[in-house]
């Protein structure tokens, strides 16, 4: 067998772990997730009503053009139903783009560090990536521009950034696309808008029809909390979204994760009730951190980076021992862990177990 050399030494994605696992693993009762920047206050009731009356049609394949969750999205942003890519996950939106954009050799710029999803499918289509560094974890999009060169295909900008949490401001991001070639795409991706309160923030939405090489990516998974039903979508020009839509299959997106999003979507009150726990959350972590004397990015979503003064990793597996569960072991950030944010409950858990963990004195080294 002879599989794409590209691939042939691809890691296969570790995610956060699984409660379940971990529960087993440790033989603990209770165990706190704040590892993937899930909501913890789960998905709006009208959801699950609209996932619940969905349920008896289970045996349908679902609309492979997903029409009435495109008709309500529309309203929603305020864009035409021609302008949309829905997939399994913005994860897949991610690959979709690149299976559209990317020959082998092409290349991609993106953040160092960032998302990793965009490097990973680069790779697969044997791209060649550009990772500019963070500058104070925040994108540097003049050092971005300055990699542009006649082979750049796609600029990925995550906004705000995983995992530092920074946002790009809508004066920079003009800035920026007014000198992006146009044979660049720019990527936008907006996983976690919906938890900004920052009012720099771009409204991307209102730049599409300025820059036809624009695409923004959103999702369901993040302060929607339907992360286990993988939907996700892309808004751009339509002859842009009509390339990606080209390379989708047929019925990437079930029943259940269109009925859900679509009422997700009138909810209003629980999204808005969402983003104000969240930012309550964040400003109780931050508060906590100072008073350890931890250093933290600027956190615009539902997830901090800080700094624990030590390896990222043994931190990790400390707070694991306690029924916590964190992300670590960022290439650039290997003292950092990052933490999503949970409800005041997890929060309160987290920061005595962290405390708890930081304040461990080093054994004594005693002579044999
Ligand atoms: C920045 C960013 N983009 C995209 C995704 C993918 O989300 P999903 O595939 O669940 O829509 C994530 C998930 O963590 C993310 O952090």
């Amino acid at each position: 067998m002879q599989p794409k050399p590209q691939i042939v030494n691809l890691p296969v994605y570790q995610q956060g772990k699984p409660v379940e696992e971990v529960k087993r693993e440790l033989g603990l009762d209770e165990v706190i997730k704040l590892a993937s920047n899930e909501n913890p206050y789960g998905a709006s009731p009208k959801a699950k009503a609209a996932i619940e009356q969905e349920l008896s049609q289970i045996s349908m394949y679902p609309d492979g053009n997903a029409v009435e969750l495109t008709e309500v999205l529309a309203g929603h942003l305020g864009v035409n139903r021609d302008q949309f890519v829905f997939g399994c996950g913005s994860d897949e939106v991610i690959a979709l783009i690149t299976r559209a954009f990317l020959l082998p050799g092409e290349e991609n710029i993106m953040a160092d560090q960032t998302f990793s999803v965009y490097k990973s499918n680069a790779d697969i289509e044997g791209a060649v990536s550009i990772e500019v560094p963070l500058v104070e974890g925040t994108h540097d999009l003049d050092g971005m521009l300055k990699a542009v060169n006649e082979r750049t295909k796609i600029i990925w900008i995550c906004n705000p950034n995983n995992p530092t949490g920074t946002i790009v401001a809508h004066t920079d991001i003009v800035n920026f696309l007014d000198k992006v070639p146009e044979h660049v795409l720019v990527v936008l991706d907006e996983a976690y808008a919906e938890f900004v309160t920052d009012p720099s923030y771009p409204d991307s939405l209102s730049l599409l029809s300025k820059y036809p090489n624009l695409m923004i990516l959103r999702t369901f998974s993040k302060i929607y909390g339907l992360a286990s039903l993988r939907i996700g979508y892309g808004v751009g020009q339509p002859s842009v979204v009509r390339l990606i839509n080209q390379v989708r299959e047929p019925f990437n997106t079930s029943r259940l994760a269109q009925a859900a999003a679509k009422a997700a979507l009138t909810d209003h009150e629980f999204i808005d009730a969402c983003r104000t726990k969240n930012r309550s959350g964040v400003e109780y972590l931050t508060a906590e951190f100072d008073r350890l004397g931890l250093k933290y990015f600027p956190a615009h979503g539902n997830f901090i980076l800080v700094n624990v003064k030590k390896s990222g990793r043994e931190v990790f597996q400390s707070l694991l021992k306690l029924g916590i569960i964190i992300r670590a072991g960022f290439d650039k950030y290997p003292e950092y862990i990052r933490v999503s944010v949970g409800t005041p409950d997890e929060n309160t858990k987290f920061i005595a177990a962290l405390e708890k963990v930081l304040t461990v004195q080093e054994q004594p080294v005693t002579a044999e």
